[in-house]
């Protein structure tokens, strides 16, 4: 059967990595997770204490660093020059600096390579940002996916104390506003639908429902 890249793109906290994860294993593709890669940036970034709106800084480190996305039997791991940072690149910490880091021109421009080339194979699903836009403009699928703040809130809200993490409502809220207003407002490839890209506004549905819906696509574009 043919491969296709299909890409994922929308807000904060909309579940796209879930959702890109259960398409990809229906599909026996690979799950690229991009907000990983700028995660594990951020997070050297602050081993070094860089300062974040250092663009040449956090550029040249960059290049010092070997991030890999690897699927384990435990799911999906995040290695940066052999450390595993898995766990380490979903800290408050991280989440609240990253989109400071992904703002650069120079990052974006070495990362959108790096993507680039691990999706030259197709058979990919791959999400973030700027995928169907910049990262793979000739994706044969591409998705965005939205949901109001207080769902994505809620979700997340919901899936801390599931988990018995701390975790504070309106904290999530202000949170998810604020990296939402820094995606899409920089200057460089900013958060954006495609314009050819299928809006699922997944407000109202379940993970299996936005699941059926992007695959339902892929058959129809496939
Ligand atoms: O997807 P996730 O929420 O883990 O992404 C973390 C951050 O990485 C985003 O808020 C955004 O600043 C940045 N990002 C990006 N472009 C991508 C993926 C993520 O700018 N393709």
């Amino acid at each position: 059967e043919n491969q296709l890249a299909i890409a994922i793109d929308g807000p904060a906290a909309a579940g796209k990595s879930t959702v890109a994860k259960k398409v990809a294993h229906q599909l026996g593709y690979v799950y690229i997770d991009t907000g990983a890669m700028y995660r594990a940036l951020t997070w050297c970034a602050l081993q070094k204490e860089l300062d974040l709106e250092d663009e040449a800084g956090v550029h040249h480190l960059l290049m010092e660093c070997d991030i890999l996305l690897k699927m384990e039997q435990d799911g999906q791991r995040v290695y940066v020059n052999e450390e595993d940072v898995t766990q380490a690149i979903r800290t408050q910490e991280v989440t609240n600096q990253v989109s400071l880091v992904a703002k650069h021109r120079k990052v974006r421009e070495e990362m959108v390579q790096r993507q680039q080339k691990l999706a030259k194979k197709r058979g990919v699903v791959m999400d973030g940002r700027d995928i169907g836009t910049h990262v793979i403009p000739d994706a044969e699928v591409k998705i965005f996916m939205s949901a109001s703040v207080e769902e994505r809130a809620e979700r997340r809200h919901k899936e801390n104390l599931k988990k018995g993490f701390p975790s504070n409502l309106e904290e999530l809220m202000d949170e998810i506003r604020r990296r939402d207003e820094i995606d899409s407002k920089r200057e460089v490839a900013p958060l954006l639908k495609a314009d050819d890209a299928v809006e699922i506004d997944t407000t109202s549905l379940s993970i299996d429902e936005v699941v059926e819906r992007i695959i339902a696509v892929v058959k129809k574009n496939g």
